[in-house]
């Protein structure tokens, strides 16, 4: 025998009710707590930045003068001013330009729009303040300013050594300091016909002609060393 209708009927309310108590739906959660929840900068809105912004306001170009890699570049703004003021989205060129709002080329110039989740975290971000904690993006700014060819060369103090007699000229001390350090002592420097041969081949890439090594032995002068080493600098065949 069918049951009859009422019967069905409860059973379908039952059901119903069921799903209603035993699945709780995360978005009317949400909606009920309309609480807003704090952005993120450094995973929600620096990775927008960085994927939809970043070839035109980055390290590589800045265009109109804006820079959103990093804090300093992002607060200072473009050539026509700021463009994030904290806690005011409506007033942010920045947000206008996401938005589309103002009359001007929406950003990303030329480019896939933000989605509105986007746009609202941006928004949303701008409105709480626009928080940008100082170690978050400024890794390239940091980067490049250790990149040794910005540091500005400063001669260096001469380390402290073992045997000051043995120095000949500055950079020796950085030699011998190291040796001390290994616990290691010097070679005796190189007989003249050896010295001769390296410094030739470091400075024409040929050994000394036997006149040339015989001339650099038999020279009893202090600075003979010296003069071999201008005469080989001076050689059309130095370098080559
Ligand atoms: C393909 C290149 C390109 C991309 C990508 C791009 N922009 Fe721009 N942006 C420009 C150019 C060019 C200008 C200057 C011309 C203008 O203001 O319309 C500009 C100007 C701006 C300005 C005004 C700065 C000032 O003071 O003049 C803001 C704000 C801005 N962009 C934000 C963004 C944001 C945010 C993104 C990423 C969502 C973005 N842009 C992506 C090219 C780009």
């Amino acid at each position: 025998m069918k049951p009859t209708w009422p019967i069905r009927f409860a059973a379908a309310a039952l059901a119903g009710a069921a799903l209603l108590v035993f699945v709780p739906n995360p978005r009317v959660a949400a909606f009920q707590n309309p609480e807003p929840r704090k952005v993120d900068f450094a995973t929600e809105v620096l990775p927008i930045f960085e994927k939809s912004c970043g070839n035109c306001h980055g390290p590589k170009m800045r265009m109109s003068g804006l820079r959103l890699d990093t804090k300093p570049g992002a607060f200072a703004g473009g050539e026509n001013g700021k463009a994030i003021i904290p806690g005011k989205s409506d007033e942010s060129p920045l947000y206008q330009r996401i938005a589309g709002l103002g009359g001007l080329i929406p950003m990303p110039m030329g480019g896939k729009p933000l989605d509105p989740a986007q746009v609202a975290t941006i928004k949303a971000w701008i409105d709480q303040g626009a928080e940008w904690p100082d170690n978050v993006g400024t890794q390239v700014e940091a980067a490049v300013k250790k990149h040794w060819a910005f540091i500005p060369p400063v001669r260096p103090e001469l380390p402290a050594v073992s045997n000051a007699k043995w120095i000949s000229n500055p950079i020796d001390a950085f030699i011998l300091a190291r040796l001390d350090r290994e616990q290691l002592a010097p070679s005796p420097e190189a007989d003249r016909v050896t010295l001769l041969r390296r410094l030739s081949l470091d400075l024409i890439g040929l050994p000394p002609t036997p006149a040339e090594v015989d001339a650099f032995v038999n020279d009893k002068s202090r600075d003979a060393y010296q003069k071999q080493v201008e005469r080989l600098l001076a050689s059309p065949h130095y370098g080559e």
